[in-house]
C-alpha cells in the first residue's frame, strides 16, 4: 500500500507503554480484581485520575452507532461528552434529530470508548441504549450556559445549511426570541440517552505491546470477568 503521509513519519511513531510520564502507568498490573466493585468505579477512578494529571476533556467519548440509511448497515462513530456516570450506564445529551439521535432511534445499541492516551488507558462499553426521563434532562438542562441553551435551539443538528451567516442569523433569531425569558425551556429535540452496557472492557498500555485488557460482561444479576489477549 503506497505511504498516505511521506512528509512526517507515522509509521515510525511509536509509544512502549508502562512508565509513561503522569504515573498513570506506574501503578500495578489491571486484573480481574480492578473489577470486584463493579466497572462503574473503576471508570469512575479513571475519569477522575485523568482529570487529575490535567487531560482536556477526561470525559469525552467515542460514541458509535449504526446507520440502516440506505439498506446497508455501516458504522457511524463521532465524540461526545459523558455527563452522567452509574451502575446502570453513561449518559450523554444530544439532538434527538440528529443525525446519531436517528440512528439510536432505529437500532438502539451503541459503542462507546474512552480513550486517555497520555495514560495508556482505554475503556469500551457496549450496549443497549434508551432516552434518559425528561426530569434528568431538565435537571442537566437547567446546569448548561444560556448561550448552550440558545445554541440547542438554533442548530438543527446534521443539516446541512448554506453559510456561517445563516448560522450566525438564525442563533441571532433564537436570542431575541428568547430575550425576555429568565429560563430557557428544553427543546422538544433535545435530551439524554443511556447507554447501558452489557460489555465493558478496561485496556491498560504494557511495555513490548503485551497489555492488560479485562472485560466484564453484565447479563442482568450475572456477571463474567475475564482476561482477553492483548
Ligand atoms: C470533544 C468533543 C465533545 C463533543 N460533545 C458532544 C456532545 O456531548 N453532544 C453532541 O451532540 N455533540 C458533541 N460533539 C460533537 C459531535 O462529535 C458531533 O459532531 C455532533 O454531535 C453531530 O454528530 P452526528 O451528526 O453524528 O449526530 C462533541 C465533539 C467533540 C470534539
Amino acid at each position: 500500500m503506497r505511504d498516505l503521509d511521506n512528509s512526517s513519519d507515522l509509521a515510525a511513531m511509536r509509544v512502549d507503554y508502562g512508565g509513561l510520564p503522569h504515573g498513570g502507568n506506574d501503578d500495578l498490573d489491571l486484573d480481574e480484581t480492578w473489577l470486584a466493585g463493579g466497572w462503574e468505579p473503576l471508570l469512575r477512578h479513571w475519569i477522575e485520575q485523568a482529570t487529575a494529571v490535567g487531560i482536556a476533556e477526561p470525559n469525552a467519548m467515542v460514541l458509535a452507532t449504526v446507520s440502516l440509511a440506505d439498506g446497508t448497515p455501516r458504522p457511524v462513530a463521532r465524540t461526545v461528552l459523558c455527563k452522567g456516570l452509574s451502575p446502570e450506564g453513561v449518559i450523554f445529551y444530544t439532538n434527538y434529530d440528529s443525525a446519531k439521535g436517528a440512528q439510536l432511534t432505529a437500532l438502539p445499541y451503541a459503542a462507546v470508548t474512552f480513550v486517555w492516551p497520555a495514560l495508556g488507558r482505554q475503556v469500551h462499553l457496549r450496549g443497549a441504549v434508551e432516552r434518559v426521563p425528561a426530569e434528568t434532562t431538565a435537571a442537566y438542562w437547567r446546569s448548561r450556559p444560556r448561550d448552550s441553551q440558545l445554541g440547542a435551539w438554533a442548530s438543527r443538528q446534521s443539516q446541512p445549511i448554506a453559510s456561517r451567516a445563516e448560522l450566525d442569523r438564525t442563533l441571532a433569531e433564537t436570542t431575541a426570541r428568547f430575550a425576555d425569558a429568565d429560563e430557557i425551556p428544553v427543546p422538544p429535540h433535545w435530551g439524554g440517552f443511556l447507554v447501558r452496557p452489557d460489555e465493558v472492557e478496561f485496556w491498560q498500555g504494557r511495555r513490548g505491546r503485551l497489555h492488560n485488557r479485562i472485560r466484564m460482561r453484565i447479563e442482568g444479576a450475572t456477571t463474567t470477568v475475564e482476561r482477553l489477549q492483548p
